[in-house]
């Protein structure tokens, strides 16, 4: 097969490389196109004029879960492991493990899309799938790609009203979700999690529940009226799938992310320059081939998880492992070097703030240094800056006896699915910058520019673009929403995607991602919108208006803190305010959007319009010197404001 054999030739250096993918992008990826089976292969390679963004691969079909599974059961390598799933959540104190073979998974795809089949699931359907980290959701995704259907996943840790808003934007026909996810500090049911969106959004989908041993004998949904099924009766008898061809162009998936205001953003995603961008990406980014081990310790519920859990290895004939459990406490810090050694993981893909807390439970690294770490190839970082102490730690300590084994810091969005910026180890591997996502992946034409679209010189900090068109595998648009695809991505500099992020090149060429320009918070590598916060914090009857901003946390990157103004005459205590408006937040975005500070002021600084002066805020809280702003309404207010945040500034422990 294409897709497989020899590693990459030496004479293939990442320079020439990038300077093709960006003079002759049909070029480059109709040769990258070759190592995807399709069912009709592409004449055309791209239609840059195609709204909202170009179009790869216009005229081809193909079926992704082909790619990620037939193929490699024809090519004889059927007995081979596709999936090992770890949980250290199962059964406490232990390591609970399970295979499957490219052969079982295709056998669970085939039946698992029979039964959707049967319930009236049809190509172009959308099918939310709330599942935590267990094999049906690779299961589920899979089975939407086999027939058509698109799949969007939610993550678990988001409470009803995140769940209910993401099912009214993609109007799915049935629901995939389970009896609950294992936490450690509890078991979080899903059902009545499911039941309460499902009633927020006025949604009639059916529900097919996969019942856990955890929460007890298996429930009996006849009194439904077939509205909630049992995942293992619905399957039971259901005949084996075939694969409904697809326009490479059609929708695989839908992931929505928290964007600057209250509404998440649905991003879509393609099926072929998906499965052209990950295939690429695999042998030339990571250096993962057929029988390797990759593990991405992330969620199927966020991007990474879509493409480095589920679909990438499989496309390439890899073996992916899931882990359901954390990086630390369960049972202790040295779980993913105990993984790493047993499951003999070639490249391990995991966010800085797990590695901190490791860390910080390990300083030593002593747990590590017990494991057999010779099989990885690298450690990879995303999700947030890998931020230099953090890498120094984790070269230097971590992996001290083994030098040839880089840690590398790359950088990608939801939006982009693959990453943007990376050390490109299958084709070339180049020092490594401490503090740099290393180099533009090819295909990413990346540019730093000034608030007037102007480049900047290296070494100057300013808003990262990525020239038009994007390569493929990115967002082919917003569900839905056209309007804010061009209003969130391309408004701002006409030609370029905006990405949000500020940074700057230095002179090699290596780019710097300093952070987010706008009210995006990244915490713990997970994306949290300063809209959806405040919504939830003003809801609260004694607040009148707030804004929320992301400050130093030591531990995860960044968490929320909120300034309110309290209702004239309202009296509160803070500490009774505080653990309110907390509660507030996890009701309504759920636990992962900790909100730990709540400072109360007497206004907020605002334009003469009324809009608050959010970045302002944001340089204030950050303890940078502010000049007045000349639109301010009140200047009084911005000094009592920053006399306010000087007394209670947070310490960032
Ligand atoms: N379902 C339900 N709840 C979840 C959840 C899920 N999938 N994931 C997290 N939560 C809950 C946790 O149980 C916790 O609840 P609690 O406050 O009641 O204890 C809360 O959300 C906060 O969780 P988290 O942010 O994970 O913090 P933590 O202190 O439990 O763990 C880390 C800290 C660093 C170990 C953890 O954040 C981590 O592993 N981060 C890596 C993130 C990652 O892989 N990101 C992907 C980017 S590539
Ligand atoms: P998400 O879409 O949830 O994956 O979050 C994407 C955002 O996370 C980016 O826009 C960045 O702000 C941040 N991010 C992800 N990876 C990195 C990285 N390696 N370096 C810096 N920021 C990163």
């Amino acid at each position: 097969m294409a897709n497989e054999g020899a590693p990459v030739s030496t004479e293939h250096e990442y320079r020439p490389v990038y300077q093709t993918s960006l003079v002759d992008p049909a070029e480059f990826w109709a040769a990258a196109a070759e190592h995807v089976e399709w069912e009709v292969p592409p004449g055309k390679i791209v239609e840059p004029a195609h709204r909202p963004v170009a179009e790869w691969f216009p005229d081809a079909t193909m079926n992704t879960s082909v790619n990620a599974l037939d193929r490699h059961i024809a090519a004889g390598r059927g007995d081979l492991p596709a999936l090992i799933h770890v949980s250290s959540m199962a059964k406490p104190g232990e390591l609970v493990t399970g295979t499957l073979t490219f052969s079982e998974l295709l056998d669970r795809v085939a039946r698992f899309a029979g039964a959707m089949t049967g319930l009236g699931v049809r190509a172009g359907d959308r099918v939310v799938i709330y599942l935590p980290m267990i094999p049906e959701a690779v299961v589920a995704m899979l089975a939407c790609a086999r027939i058509g259907a698109v799949h969007s996943v939610v993550f678990g840790g988001f409470a009803a009203p995140e769940l209910a808003a993401r099912i009214s934007d993609a109007e799915p026909v049935l629901i995939l979700t389970a009896s609950g996810g294992l936490e450690p500090s509890r078991n979080i049911d899903y059902l009545p999690i499911v039941q309460q969106a499902l009633e927020l959004a006025g949604s009639k989908a059916t529900v097919i529940v996969k019942q856990r041993p955890q929460w007890g004998p298996a429930r009996d949904f006849a009194e439904s009226g077939g509205r909630w099924l049992d995942w293992a009766e619905t399957v039971r008898d259901a005949p084996a799938a075939d694969p409904v061809p697809v326009a490479a162009s059609d929708p695989l998936y839908v992931l929505y992310t928290s964007g600057t205001t209250g509404k998440p953003k649905g991003v879509v995603r393609d099926n072929g320059g998906h499965a052209v961008a990950l295939t690429w990406s695999m042998r030339n980014i990571y250096d993962v081939g057929p029988g390797q081990v990759m593990w991405a310790a992330s969620d199927v519920g966020w991007v990474v998880g879509h493409s480095y859990i589920v679909y990438a290895p499989l496309l390439v004939g890899a073996t992916t492992l899931m882990y359901e459990g954390k990086p630390v406490g369960t049972p202790d810090a040295g779980v993913f070097w105990r993984i790493v050694q047993e499951q003999k993981v070639r490249v391990l893909f995991t966010a800085p703030t797990a590695l901190r807390a490791i860390r910080r439970a390990d300083p030593d690294a002593a747990l590590a240094h017990r494991a057999d770490l010779s099989g990885l190839r690298a450690l990879f970082c995303a999700g947030e800056r890998l931020d230099p102490a953090t890498y120094e730690w984790a070269a230097d300590v971590l992996l001290a006896e083994h030098p040839e084994c880089p840690v590398v810091d790359h950088w990608w969005q939801t939006e982009t699915g693959w990453p943007i910026c990376a050390n490109p180890l299958g084709l070339q591997q180049l020092p490594i910058k401490p503090g740099s996502a290393s180099v533009p992946v090819p295909g990413f034409r990346i540019r730093v520019l000034d608030a007037e679209g102007n480049p900047v010189a290296a070494g100057t900090e300013g808003n990262i673009v990525i020239g038009l068109p994007l390569p493929p595998g990115t967002l082919t648009g917003l569900w839905n929403d056209d309007e804010r695809f061009d209003r969130s991505y391309t408004a701002a500099f006409p030609g370029h995607y905006l990405t949000g992020d500020s940074g700057y090149f230095d002179e090699d060429g290596y780019l710097f991602v300093l952070g987010r320009s706008d009210d995006v918070i990244n915490m713990a590598g997970h994306r949290l919108s300063a809209g959806s916060i405040e919504a939830a914090v003003a809801g609260h009857a004694a607040v009148a208006e707030c804004a929320v901003v992301g400050v130093p946390d030591e531990l995860k990157g960044h968490r929320p803190l909120a300034y309110v103004v309290l209702k004239a005459g309202v009296e509160v205590a803070p500490e009774e305010l505080k653990a309110e408006l907390i509660a507030r937040v996890r009701e309504q975005i759920g636990a992962i959007a900790a909100l730990h500070d709540v400072v109360v002021v007497t206004a907020l600084p605002k334009t003469r319009s009324g809009k608050i002066l959010r970045r302002t805020i944001r340089q204030i809280t950050a303890g940078a010197e502010v000049e007045m702003p000349a639109t301010i309404e009140d200047p009084a207010v911005l000094t009592a404001f920053e006399d306010r945040v000087r007394l209670t500034r947070p310490t960032g422990a």
